[in-house]
């Protein structure tokens, strides 16, 4: 098994890690490798794939698009997101998907039935992704920029509203998809109202715990920090190449692990 994230840059990325744990645990053999890769370097590195040099690749920023077209098939999955971040091979064929938003929701079922009401904050490409995977239509989404939060309530049939109209209270699922909180300062809004066990989930895992994060777990919430979408999003990834269904709660704490050291 030979298998590879490519992007750029890619010297920090955890998935080296997580994959080769999980192949050692199957006890499969095989590499995982991160490849830092030019734009013009992608025709190659496909090819290479159709010849069998490598069975699978996580695709990350900025190539979620721009493999697109060196790919035969994408599934509903990286149609909906509008973005592919794993390769994989069927009868000779490459195909895209998007295992982010279902990696993110499979980790999530953990917390919650989804019986409840959803907030969405952003309205980006990770949102987009992560939306079209819920398994209800009890979703609110909202963004800075309202225009980008109508266009996908549009596009999923759910609601849009204004950051500062959110009714924090409302929600039983709240999930961050923006990049703010990187920073390790910044919240998009406040959680003012949160009910206690609201399930709060951050996709940024970046500071492990976000300023979002602090405040929810203030309030007695359950939060998912966001190994819980990096870990999720590898073990639907690993199970397209390998068949293998990897254990998350491992790759959880070995990548916790890792970035609280
Ligand atoms: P991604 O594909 O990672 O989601 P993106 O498409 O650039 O990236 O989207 C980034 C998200 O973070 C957007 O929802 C963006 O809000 P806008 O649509 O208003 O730009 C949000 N975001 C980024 N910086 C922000 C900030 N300082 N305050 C609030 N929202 C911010």
């Amino acid at each position: 098994m030979r298998l590879a994230v490519i992007g750029h840059p890619i010297a920090h990325s955890l998935s080296p890690v997580l994959h080769e744990q999980w192949l050692r645990a199957s006890g499969l053999f095989g590499r995982y490798e991160a490849l830092d890769v030019t734009p013009d370097e992608l025709a190659d590195l496909f090819q290479q794939m159709r010849d069998g040099v490598w069975d699978g690749f996580n695709v990350t920023i900025p190539y979620k698009e721009t493999v697109i077209p060196y790919l035969d098939e994408l599934d509903q999955a990286a149609e909906a997101a509008g973005a592919v971040n794993t390769v994989y091979k069927r009868d000779g064929k490459l195909i895209g998907t998007n295992t982010d938003g279902a990696g993110l929701v499979a980790a999530l079922d953990r917390w919650t039935d989804w019986t409840g009401r959803v907030l969405v904050i952003g309205a980006g490409g990770a949102a987009r992704g992560i939306i079209s995977a819920l398994p209800t239509r009890d979703v609110t989404v909202t963004n800075r920029t309202m225009e980008r939060a109508e266009r996908l309530a549009d596009a999923f049939g759910i609601e849009a509203q204004a950051l500062e109209d959110v009714d924090i209270a409302r929600y039983d699922v709240i999930i961050q998809t923006t990049s703010v909180g990187m920073d390790g300062v910044d919240s998009p809004r406040s959680l003012k109202g949160l009910r206690q066990n609201t399930v709060v989930c951050d996709i940024i895992y970046r500071p492990l715990v976000t300023p979002f994060l602090k405040e929810a777990a203030k309030a007695d919430a359950k939060i998912v920090n966001g190994t819980a979408m990096f870990v999720g999003q590898g073990a639907l990834a690993f199970e397209y190449w390998t068949g293998v269904r990897p254990d998350q709660l491992v790759g959880m704490k070995l990548i916790e692990r890792l970035l609280e050291e």
